[in-house]
């Protein structure tokens, strides 16, 4: 009788996870760096990182803390977390008490630990980032994408919200609002804030303000919405976007003092998974949250070197005859090229996933669908991110130079050079 082989256990994958791939903007990446190994000119507008190296005086003091090998509290390190509670008394003028904050390896972790201790629906307009979805479905939780209009920049609309809620009104809900927004770059001001703050309110809906993009919104008017619905929101912020720093992998999470059995739940579960956050990054983090003027002058050039580029490119788009809004803060742009539909369906381009590949294909280009975005699959939308430059030496440049569209042109032209060609191709 023949020794039967050992066999390895039978695939029962959870069914929340069962054909899942990795996400979206990853696989664009992987083929962008195929075709650059093969020789091929990509310009990389897929992957939304920030084009900025970390401030000096920040990386200083990281490698000061390189020694720090302790175990931190879960919530997180006592210094940090008061410098979280000056950071935002200070750009907010709200006031929050360090028990009620919680950091983590990256605000997406703290997503998902969000998602999963507290029990609702998931509520976010369409587009939104590409990740709360597939969030909220390994988890289980239902997910109610709002419609959303052109007119309007794609955002929520107290309307739309009033319109479900009212449906079932007790029904627990989390609404996500991201401001500057990924993929749109639409910005909420106050009172776009406050009237969405009213229907919160109305059906205690619990509010995540995602606002990892605050430093670039690009007139500096960032507000977030926990000034107008202070009992519900729960604000996310991190280095990630505004300090370069999304590969140290440090978010928090702030809440208010009525949402404190939040935090600690998810405290609890932080402290049977991740246990806390690399040691030296978060003393890395309390020199990035202090009022230094060198961080203030970082800031104020990459907002300055965004929003120039992003004009750039919305006038290029525009002119194009893509229909978009004009970006208000964040690294993105979000055109839709129905005007050019007949065109594209002669060349055999039906849908958004069609426009990608075959942009990427025959230009070199790197952008998203916007389905990956939860727009509908025939769409014919993408999402730009506008950072494929030498970040460093455009600081630099910033610092003596006027930002204007020739210093875009100069110092950012691959960027420039891709909004080209997208534009010339899509009108072919
Ligand atoms: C809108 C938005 N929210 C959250 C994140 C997650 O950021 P991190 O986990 O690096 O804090 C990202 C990153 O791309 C993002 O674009």
């Amino acid at each position: 009788m023949p020794i039967s082989q050992p066999r390895s256990p039978e695939v029962y994958l959870n069914l929340n996870v069962r054909g899942m791939g990795p996400s979206a903007t990853l696989a664009i990446n992987e083929r962008s760096r195929q075709l650059l190994a093969e020789g091929r000119q990509i310009y990389r507008l897929g992957l939304g990182q920030s084009p900025f190296p970390v401030p000096p005086h920040v990386r200083d003091s990281l490698a000061n803390n390189a020694h720090q090998k302790d175990y931190l509290s879960v919530k997180g390190l006592p210094a940090l977390r008061e410098a979280v509670v000056d950071w935002v008394n200070r750009t907010e003028g709200l006031d929050y008490s360090v028990d009620n904050i919680l950091v983590g390896p990256g605000t997406k972790e703290l997503m998902f630990l969000v998602q999963l201790v507290y029990y609702g629906d998931l509520v976010i307009p369409s587009p939104s980032w590409v990740s709360y979805a597939p969030q909220a479905r390994i988890i289980g939780r239902n997910i109610h994408w709002l419609r959303t209009r052109p007119e309007t920049g794609l955002g929520v609309e107290p309307e739309a919200l009033e319109e479900l809620c009212a449906q079932d009104p007790e029904r627990p809900r989390l609404l996500i609002l991201n401001s500057p927004s990924n993929p749109t770059g639409l910005c909420y001001d106050a009172e776009q804030l406050q009237a969405l703050a009213e229907v919160l309110r109305k059906y205690r809906v619990l509010a995540l303000s995602d606002e990892i993009y605050s430093g670039t919104h690009y007139s500096d008017d960032h507000v977030s919405l926990a000034r107008f619905y202070p009992e519900g929101t729960i604000i996310s912020n991190g280095l990630s976007k505004w300090c370069g720093a999304g590969g140290w992998r440090l978010g928090f999470f702030v809440f208010p003092q009525g949402l404190s059995w939040l935090a600690d739940a998810m405290a609890a579960v932080a402290s049977e998974t991740f246990t806390s956050t690399s040691a030296p990054i978060q003393y890395a983090a309390v020199t990035a949250l202090e009022d230094r003027p060198e961080m203030h002058s970082y800031l104020l050039h990459s907002r300055q070197i965004l929003a120039g580029l992003a004009g750039h490119a919305y006038r290029t788009l525009s002119d194009a005859g893509a229909v978009l809004s004009q970006s208000a803060g964040g690294f993105y742009l979000f055109p839709r090229f129905e005007h050019h539909r007949p065109g594209l369906a002669s060349r055999g381009i039906a849908n958004g996933q069609d426009f990608c590949e075959r942009l990427l294909e025959e230009t070199g280009v790197a952008v998203l669908p916007g389905d990956c975005f939860g727009r509908p699959t025939q769409e014919l939308s993408a999402r730009l991110a506008i950072v494929d430059f030498d970040g460093t030496g455009a600081l630099h440049k910033a610092e003596t130079e006027t930002v204007d569209e020739d210093f875009v042109r100069r110092h950012c032209d691959r960027v420039t050079t891709a909004v080209e060609r997208l534009a010339e191709w899509a009108s072919a």
